[in-house]
């Protein structure tokens, strides 16, 4: 799975976004260590806390299918203005589940290939844990 392909199933996947109170589209794809992908997309709620991001929609698909620890890359796309950057929730899900050098790829969905990468160490860097 190269990162375009994995780009396009973050793009396909903001399809399905349920988002009504936003219209802001988001999705995103985790990559496994064995080339499986999960999507994700953002859905909402008319109790607007209880919307989930879609990167979390995707790593708890992941989970929810008995995958652990084997993940390799997310890819987040949207459309609009701006670079969709994980928001702050997400980065410590994903760290739950993810090594420092975890990597995530970021573009707008019509910009596949103006993509930007960062690792999760940087994106949440000095990130909590607890020491055993
Ligand atoms: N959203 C995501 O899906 N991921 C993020 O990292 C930030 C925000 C969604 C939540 C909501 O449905 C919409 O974008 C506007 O905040």
């Amino acid at each position: 799975m190269n990162t375009t392909k994995l780009l396009e199933a973050a793009r396909d996947a903001a399809q399905k976004a349920y988002a009504p109170y936003s219209e802001y589209k988001v999705g995103a794809a985790l990559l496994c260590a064995d080339g499986d992908v999960f999507a994700g997309c953002n859905v909402e709620n008319v109790s607007y806390g209880l919307t989930n991001c879609a990167e979390r929609t995707a790593i708890f698909a992941a989970i929810a299918a008995g995958r652990r620890c084997d993940f390799v890359a997310l890819a987040i796309v949207a459309d609009g203005e701006s670079m969709p950057y994980p928001c702050g929730a997400c980065r410590q899900v994903l760290s739950e589940f993810c090594c420092d050098e975890f990597s995530v790829y970021i573009a707008k969905a019509d910009a596949l290939d103006d993509y930007e990468v960062a690792s999760l160490g940087e994106l949440l860097p000095r990130s909590f844990h607890i020491a055993e």
